[in-house]
């Protein structure tokens, strides 16, 4: 038998600290997540920890309840338990013992002597538990980033000659009862990630996944903060789960003064039933605890573009033709867009849906990736060569998970279909979902996309998915099987990228609807909507930016009138919208007026002299009272440059509309602040005075700034001013 570990973690980084309770060879249970402790001895850590071993108090069980990451039913607690499954109905409330606990790779019978209650300190930990009655093994990983976001994950193993069904395994992290106000998110196709907040209450405030895809309605990030939390103020704790299948995110209060912040893959029922021997490893749920959401997001934004892999090239400025053309692939059109915007600076040409088999509109193709000889008798050849002899990367959109029954796919293997029963599931967008867990269908689907970025010089797939997976079952049984075709997605993606080094991926799902630090450890972005209204897109972008950096959001200038709103802006409200994010345009260009290309391309040429700044800096969204009025910022890691912008959202009801403060700076240096506006000035601009003298090089100090402010210029609803400040 093993040896019991008696050892407390502490894992500190970038102001943040976490500090784990594993004596007496218990799961371990989270004795501080919050503000970095500092320099504490261990005897202090460890008296920390005695003195947060709750009482024992009337009608409860006669020791202390402890709450460990993965809460467990055996040790009295009555919330939601991190692992439940049975064999049979048996083992069903496992009760693990650690052992061979490791900090930042190290055994800790090597750190520990025998016997001795210490510390471990470190940046990442494993250990290994078990349950010899249950006959179950576990895996625990934890890591602090170098952002200070955390993430965990666990792996379960059948250790009994007899399967396990298991039907849910959640982490959780306590948070303070003090953090009382929830945040987190919810939205539909064309309006997604739209906030929602409420008080805290005893009882679980659940969110579940059930679309067998992320889904523009996902709570994406659980927030749990102290009142009245803003971008810049107050506690915050969140999770958040890096997955692109059936999810649940929870935050649960119980009677006990004890609530948690928890999240783990959602199960269909019996969908895993590990064999013997068999594991199941949990996806990461992440942990970012920060004062004020801007805080909260920075860890995520530091940890995405830390991760090995991500794309370190400077994010071109796309051409994506989808509400241009649409199903109207006319090559000599495609040419004049395509000569149209190498004209104006474009840097990346993207196809989007219409080129393969028989796809004239969205009911008939999906699953037949040939290059269509009706359209493109010549192949590909003479769009993509000419894209690149004008000097920009061509991609391509495919939507590889999905099957039209009105195709060669479906007739020659209706059973790759995903079904349960005998029946099949209801048709959304025409279209049902192919099985990519079956080995041949995977083969299939692999082979064509590897043809086609083997024949052509294709450097970037935009991936779709439109539809939710309903009744996802592997026919002809219907076992459930959402986690296998996730899983089944992440492998094929990792593989193209494995064979394609330079292939960049953009996670699309009917618009935004998978986001998740799952598909993003191993996509390059996501087209954040289908809705490109700068007006929607303001507030898409701005909170899709709670998880992900601004280079990471596709965020387009779309034709005048938009096609998903009927709303009409002008070009420098839809091209400031775009600026904050991955920049490119969809739009027919050849209906664009000469001053409007003549004003696209300035706009194309400020993104590129901005872009090292705005995808590399912190993002700033600045807490304003006004809600006529949005201001967001990035500021470089030096805090020598920044970009900020003022959206007029609506007409307020103040006039003037007062000051605003400008967040982030240093204030110990000074900046000089220069308007930046190609084209028109906005609609009603009435300027104050400081602008003549901004214009003629005053210098204003950083803590001024923050804390003084500047009066706000007045403008009409639906325009931008974007401001430049440069340290002297
Ligand atoms: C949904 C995407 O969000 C759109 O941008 C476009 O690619 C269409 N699918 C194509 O079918």
């Amino acid at each position: 038998m093993k040896q019991t570990v008696d050892a407390l973690i502490y894992l500190e980084t970038a102001g943040v600290g976490l500090l784990l309770d594993c004596r007496d060879g218990r799961l371990p249970e989270v004795v501080h997540w919050g503000a970095a402790l500092g320099q504490l001895s261990d005897q202090e850590l460890l008296s920390l920890a005695v003195a947060n071993v709750a009482p024992v108090v009337s009608n409860m069980v006669d020791v202390p309840v402890r709450v460990s990451l993965l809460s467990a039913h055996s040790a009295g607690w009555v919330g939601r338990p991190g692992i439940s499954g049975s064999r049979e109905g048996t083992a069903w409330s496992p009760r693990f013992s650690v052992s061979d606990v490791r900090i930042d790779g190290v055994a800790a019978s090597h750190l520990l002597d025998d016997g001795q209650q210490a510390v471990l300190r470190g940046q990442r930990f494993s250990l290994e538990a078990f349950d010899t009655e249950a006959q179950l093994g576990l895996q625990l990983e934890l890591e602090m980033a170098n952002s200070g976001l955390i993430r965990a994950r666990a792996e379960l193993r059948n250790q009994s000659s007899q399967p396990y069904q298991l039907d849910e395994l959640n982490l959780a992290f306590p948070v303070p009862l003090a953090a009382e106000e929830v945040l987190d998110f919810a939205g539909h196709w064309g309006k997604e990630r739209i906030p929602q907040r409420h008080k805290m209450t005893v009882g679980t405030h659940l969110r579940e996944g059930r679309k067998g895809r992320t889904g523009a309605d996902a709570a994406t990030l659980l927030c749990l903060g102290r009142p009245n939390f803003s971008f810049q103020q107050g506690e915050v704790w969140s999770v958040h789960l890096g997955f692109s299948g059936n999810h649940r995110h929870y935050a649960e209060r119980l009677y006990h003064g004890v609530q948690l912040l928890g999240a783990g893959e959602l199960l269909l029922p019996g969908e895993l039933r590990l064999a013997a021997q068999q594991s199941y490893q949990s996806p990461w749920v992440y942990a970012s605890y920060g004062r004020g959401l801007d805080d909260v997001a920075a860890r995520f934004h530091q940890f995405l573009r830390e991760l090995p892999g991500r794309a370190a090239k400077p994010r071109p400025a796309t051409l994506n033709v989808w509400e241009a053309v649409y199903f109207d692939h006319d090559l000599e059109r495609l040419l004049g867009l395509a000569e149209t915007a190498a004209r104006i600076g474009i840097e990346r040409f993207v196809l989007d849906d219409g080129w393969f088999l028989g796809r004239r509109d969205d009911s008939a193709g999906l699953g037949d990736w040939f290059v269509d000889p009706a359209l493109w008798p010549e192949g590909l050849s003479p769009l993509v060569e000419r894209v690149r002899e004008l000097g920009m990367e061509f991609g391509l959109w495919f939507e590889p998970e999905m099957i039209n029954l009105d195709s060669e796919l479906a007739r020659s293997h209706p059973e790759w279909v995903m079904a349960t029963g005998n029946r099949l599931p209801v048709e959304s967008r025409h279209q049902q979902v192919l099985n990519l867990a079956i080995p041949e269908a995977y083969e299939f689907i692999r082979d064509r996309m590897v043809e086609l970025l083997a024949e052509y010089s294709i450097t970037y797939i935009k991936w779709d998915h439109n539809r939710d997976l309903i009744d996802a079952g592997r026919q002809p049984t219907g076992e459930p099987s959402v986690h296998e075709q996730t899983m089944a997605t992440y492998r094929l993606m990792d593989e193209l990228k494995e064979r394609f080094p330079e292939l960049e991926i953009e996670s699309c799902s009917s618009g935004g609807a998978r986001v998740d630090l799952g598909v993003l450890e191993r996509t390059d972005r996501v087209w954040a909507s289908d809705c490109i209204d700068p007006l929607e897109r303001q507030q898409i972008d701005r909170w899709t930016a709670q998880l992900i950096p601004p280079e990471l959001i596709g965020s387009h200038v779309a034709s005048a009138r938009s096609h998903t709103t009927g709303r009409r802006h002008d070009l420098a409200f839809r091209a400031g919208t775009a600026l904050f994010g991955h920049f490119g345009i969809e739009w027919d260009l050849s209906a664009a007026s000469a001053t409007d290309l003549a004003e696209l391309a300035a706009w194309i040429r400020l993104y590129q002299q901005e872009r090292g700044l705005l995808h590399s800096g912190r993002t700033v969204r600045v807490d304003h009272a006004d809600p006529s009025l949005l201001i967001r910022g990035v500021v470089s890691a030096d805090h020598s440059e920044a970009l900020f912008e003022l959206v007029y959202l609506d007409r307020s009801e103040l006039a003037p509309r007062g000051r605003f403060q400008l967040t982030g700076l240093d204030p110990e240096k000074r900046y000089r602040l220069s308007v930046l506006a190609p084209g028109d000035q906005p609609h009603g601009l009435v300027v104050p005075a400081w602008f003549a003298e901004a214009e003629a090089g005053a210098v204003y100090p950083g803590s001024g700034l923050e804390m003084v402010g500047l009066q706000l210029p007045e403008a009409s609803p639906e325009q931008v001013i974007v401001f430049k400040l440069s340290a002297v």
